[in-house]
């Protein structure tokens, strides 16, 4: 058996047979560390006649069995609950709550739950159990970084887990490398050696990964190529609401999203969004009502627009919850295709708890506010409007346009403003060719 020398950029995975100054694919600095490999000859010798088992579609296999979680909504949005065997992350900024999740979600799994951690004392984390109210006696602790004595304590275990938790990733090591812990080498032998195990006792895995301020998984993608689904862990930050988003699932769709406030109880999930997120609305000059799409979700949300008179020289715009460059936008458009005196005032557009929104169908919305808020008139009656706005002022189809009407609808909204081309099987709506329709919706205009 011979060896082979390898060098890997500790800074995001690179590899190269030959040793680096710089880092060709990141840049970073110094950033080569050796490895060695064994290499097999007589082996490789004998695997280039091996051959491989062509299997056929027909072929029965097994549906995946389901573990299912204590929250409803955190198993809906991983299609029913975490595989037997699969590998989970679950990554986001410290301090967002991945702990109290996976503390809670713990309560109710079926079976033995393990729970290994190298960032917390037994104190914190039995603390933590007691504040969320949860006592179970299927819930073991490991209070360890050692990837290699946690997998010889599964190994050695009369108990076999159905979930284990390891948090967090970063914090873990292997002697068998000279790293030190939360390094790229040490976060990507550790996740392998531990995802090993787990395929082979069919054991779930779900390991909790720290994200940089980039809002990468620290240790780069590899993280994410190892594991078969990705949680993404995002603070909503005006509105202090936690948001989860499936971003890789290797056993169905990820579009899926919860929302989740951070309470003195744990994490509840915000059941009734248009409550939630409507509470506050009332038809005055300036607020618009629309349906976003996240994910696959679809919210209510409520734009506010506040347009007037600057106070310093040069007009101020400030916006919070919807980009900056859709409200320039479409106050150019209302400037120049309708001769709105608009240009010169302070405009201020909000979101209802400054949700952050990226779906382009609320153009319509902000530009019905900014009318209102100008003219100084509300909006004829309640109203709700779906639409994106072109640089020539014409209103653009949007996706899913029957579910947001639906829930405009169940809203009891009657003032439904949708783009004209998306009117035609659409009945009780008020169709939208371009913003010169919009204004004219404004009495006395
Ligand atoms: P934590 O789960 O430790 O974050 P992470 O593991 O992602 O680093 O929790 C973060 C914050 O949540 C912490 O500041 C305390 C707060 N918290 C609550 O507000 N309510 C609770 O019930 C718990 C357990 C934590
Ligand atoms: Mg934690």
């Amino acid at each position: 058996m011979k060896t082979k020398k390898y060098f890997v950029c500790n800074e995001c995975g690179f590899e190269s047979d030959k040793w680096f100054a710089k880092c060709p694919s990141c840049n970073s600095i110094s950033s080569a560390v050796e490895f060695t490999a064994d290499i097999d000859f007589k082996k490789n010798k004998k695997t280039s006649k091996t051959t491989s088992e062509i299997t056929y579609l027909d072929e029965e296999v097994s549906i995946p069995v389901r573990i299912k979680t204590s929250i409803k909504e955190f198993n809906d949005s991983i299609n029913g609950g975490f595989v037997k065997g699969g590998i989970y992350l679950i990554s986001g900024e410290p301090g967002i709550g991945k702990s109290t999740l996976i503390s809670q979600i713990s309560k109710d799994i079926d079976g033995f739950v393990l729970y290994a951690t190298g960032e917390e004392s037994k104190t914190q984390v039995i603390q933590r159990y007691k504040r969320l109210n949860i006592e179970n006696k299927n819930i073991g602790l490991i209070f360890e970084n050692d990837i290699d004595s946690i997998i010889n304590t599964i190994s050695k275990s009369t108990k076999k887990p159905s979930v284990v938790f390891i948090d967090s990733i970063q914090t873990m090591k292997s002697d068998e490398f000279d790293s030190i812990a939360g390094s790229i080498l040490q976060v990507r032998e550790c996740s392998k050696k531990i995802t090993n195990f787990a395929k082979n006792n069919d054991i779930t895995i779900v390991l909790i990964g720290h994200v940089n301020k980039e809002g990468a998984v620290a240790g780069p993608k590899i993280l994410e190529h190892i594991v078969d689904c990705v949680i993404q862990f995002d603070l909503e930050k005006t509105s202090g609401l936690r948001m989860v988003r499936i971003t890789k699932n290797r056993y169905g769709p990820t579009d899926e999203i919860i929302l989740l406030e951070m309470t003195s109880k744990g994490l509840i999930p915000i059941e009734n969004m248009n409550e939630f997120f409507l509470n506050d609305y009332s038809n005055e000059s300036g607020n618009t009502l629309t349906i976003i799409k996240e994910g696959n979700k679809l919210i209510p949300i409520e734009i506010q627009a506040l347009v007037s008179k600057p106070v310093y020289g040069t007009p101020r715009r400030i916006t919070s919850g919807v980009p900056l460059d859709r409200v320039l936008m479409i106050s150019a458009v209302l400037s120049k295709k309708l001769k709105m005196p608009i240009e010169s005032k302070d405009i201020f557009v909000s979101t209802s708890g400054g949700f952050k929104i990226n779906d382009s169908a609320i153009d319509l919305a902000i530009a019905n506010s900014l009318v209102s808020s100008l003219l100084e008139m509300p909006p004829l009656g309640p109203t709700i409007a779906i639409g994106e706005i072109g640089l020539d002022g014409k209103i653009r189809s949007v996706s899913s346009i029957e579910k947001r009407i639906e829930i405009s609808k169940r809203l009891g909204m009657e003032n439904i403003l949708i783009p004209e081309k998306n009117s035609k099987k659409v009945k009780s709506c008020t169709p939208i060719k371009n913003i010169n329709e919009l204004v004219k919706l404004f009495k006395g205009v």
